[in-house]
């Protein structure tokens, strides 16, 4: 009921407003759509992976993918960024603005796993890809690591088809040890200490990274030796 109330607040009470029941029903109504549609999208790209694992199990006797985690951008953060972006609080200006409602986090054993699978899964006929960033190859300034895509994917409904964009992080163990933790951190390190923080947590970054290719280059022994 609070996050009813706050899209209602959000979205539509400039000024204090009075909504009817309908404007409210209206607005829930338009959510649980957008939440229909990604929550769709992102079991279409969950499959895409879990086949893309299987298969790679099978024909080389190892799972590149660890676990998957996935969510739907919840209204609030969704209110919260179109805030920042300082664009039109509405559902279809979150549609068109926003390329993460969708979003999906691959964990991958190995650096070179990463590459495989975003290769496989931008192959696929009914991919689109919108956008790549490689923070691998070019790490952001404070170490933090991953391959970022965001993709289009067809949605089959009853009467209609919708074209879904998903954000898909794929990184490895390590790299998901540390974005975790410092997200964490991040956002309690503020004051003089803060600068000190920021470096030894490039530092950390710096060492899991070379433990990254180090494990790289055991597995590509081990692959060698089978
Ligand atoms: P927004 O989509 O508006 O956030 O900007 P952007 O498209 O420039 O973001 P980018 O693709 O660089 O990163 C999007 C997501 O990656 C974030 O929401 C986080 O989940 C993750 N991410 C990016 N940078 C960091 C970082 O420095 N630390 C951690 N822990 N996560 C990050
Ligand atoms: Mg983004």
């Amino acid at each position: 009921m609070k996050e009813i109330n706050n899209i209602e607040k959000k979205f539509f009470n400039e000024e204090d407003k009075v909504l009817s029941l309908r404007d409210v029903e209206n607005v829930v109504e338009k959510m649980q759509e957008l939440k229909l549609i990604h929550s769709c999208a992102i079991k279409e790209v969950s499959t895409k992976l879990e086949i893309l694992d299987y298969e790679f199990k099978i024909r080389r006797k190892r799972n590149p993918i660890e676990y998957i985690k996935s969510r739907v951008k919840s209204p609030e953060s969704i209110l919260d960024k179109l805030q920042r972006k300082n664009v039109e609080l509405s559902i279809e200006s979150a549609r068109k603005t926003l390329n993460d409602i969708a979003g999906i986090r691959v964990i991958c054993s190995f650096v070179s796993d990463i590459y495989e699978i975003a290769e496989m899964l931008k192959k696929q006929e009914d991919v689109t890809l919108i956008e790549e960033k490689d923070y691998i190859q070019n790490p952001k300034p404070n170490g933090y690591r991953s391959l970022h895509m965001v993709i289009e994917i067809p949605v089959f409904f009853s009467d209609h088809i919708e074209s879904v964009r998903v954000e898909v992080q794929i990184r490895t163990i390590a790299m998901d040890f540390w974005a975790s933790l410092e997200h964490k951190l991040y956002y309690k390190s503020s004051g003089k200490d803060s600068v000190n923080i920021k470096k030894d947590l490039k530092e950390c970054a710096n060492v899991i990274a070379a433990t990254d290719m180090k494990m790289q280059e055991i597995q590509m022994e081990v692959e060698k030796l089978e």
